[in-house]
């Protein structure tokens, strides 16, 4: 069966801890190699990843770039306005050709309704670099960060603060899997997703919404943010405002558990969702987040591609 990674329950728990394992271990052994060397044993070597892009990207255009080449494989990719998605050829046909063309397809795109639509016509597995609902690709790299500064996850406390979003909504997916508390606090209106924190709590995470910053922080393991204002969404400044209480300070972070890891997926707005103290400061891991992107994509490439999980 072709394997499709729109969300991370699409794996599973199990097939996730292999992939945070061997990641880890790749990451390890190409430690001295130039970043566009091909892995030793260039197991994906002849596969050709295809990536559309629907939306603005840094970090996944990259590091799936840089993951498919060390994988030893190649990429192409299609912007969504010169491409014929952007005059209106189908996404089943685009799905129809590019699984003719190509090994894999990686899109980012904004209806989720999109990439279900697209991987119902693959016969390749197809990868979620970002919807409006989720941001799978992401929370892998951020699993993969945490596991590697040494935070056992089964158990692990999580502060969310802001706006109910698409990364937001794989971290609840996430708690769910390894069975991990998440403390979402959001202003009224911004909620996530209901769906996603009834599945997590039905696995035996623990999923508390709350108004108050303090309450959600208190205590844990790491504290998580993401812009205000997410692809798509337009600028108001009525949401800015309701977003402020919100805003991950030297005095949250203080109250977060000594030693207590800040996360952020990147592209960040410092002085809004985060001051500068903390996501430059020593608790930041936003850099090693980054970089974790390459590793973690190839881990993902890897069980799409069936030699994982
Ligand atoms: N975090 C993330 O997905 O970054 P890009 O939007 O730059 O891909
Ligand atoms: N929530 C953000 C994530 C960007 C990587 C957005 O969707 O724009």
């Amino acid at each position: 069966m072709t394997r499709h990674f729109l969300n991370l329950s699409d794996a599973g728990g199990d097939a996730l801890a292999t992939m945070i394992g061997d990641a880890i271990d790749r990451k390890a052994a190409r430690k001295s190699l130039p970043k566009g060397q091909a892995d030793a044993d260039a197991p994906l070597a002849g596969h050709t990843l295809a990536m559309i892009f629907e939306k603005n990207s840094t970090r996944t255009r990259v590091s799936f770039d840089m993951a498919i080449r060390q994988l030893g494989g190649t990429s192409l990719i299609l912007d969504g306005s010169t491409s014929q998605l952007g005059r209106g050829e189908t996404v089943a046909d685009t799905a129809r050709v590019l699984s003719r063309m190509c090994d894999m397809i990686m899109i980012r795109t904004d209806d989720h309704a999109k990439i279900e639509e697209m991987a119902r016509h693959a016969t390749v597995p197809v990868i979620n670099g970002l919807t409006d609902l989720s941001h799978p690709c992401q929370i892998a790299a951020d699993l993969l960060t945490v596991v590697e500064h040494g935070l056992a996850l089964p158990g692990s406390q999580w502060a969310w603060l802001g706006d109910g979003n698409n990364v937001l909504h794989s971290i609840i997916e996430a708690a769910g899997l390894f069975k991990f508390d998440v403390r979402i606090a959001v202003p009224e209106g911004y909620e996530p997703d209901h769906a996603f924190i009834q599945e997590a709590r039905a696995l035996g995470a623990g999923i508390t919404l709350t108004r108050d910053p303090v309450a959600a922080v208190s205590g844990v393991d790491a504290v998580v943010t993401d812009t205000w204002i997410s692809m798509g969404q337009a600028h108001a400044d009525e949401k800015l405002k309701a977003m402020m209480p919100y805003q991950v300070s030297v005095d949250l972070m203080a109250k977060a558990k000594p030693g207590a890891k800040f996360l952020h997926c990147l592209p960040a707005h410092r002085g809004e969702e985060v001051v500068p103290e903390v996501i430059d400061g020593p608790q930041s891991l936003i850099w090693d987040e980054a970089e974790n992107r390459i590793h973690a994509q190839k881990s993902v490439l890897l069980w799409a591609a069936g030699r994982l999980g």
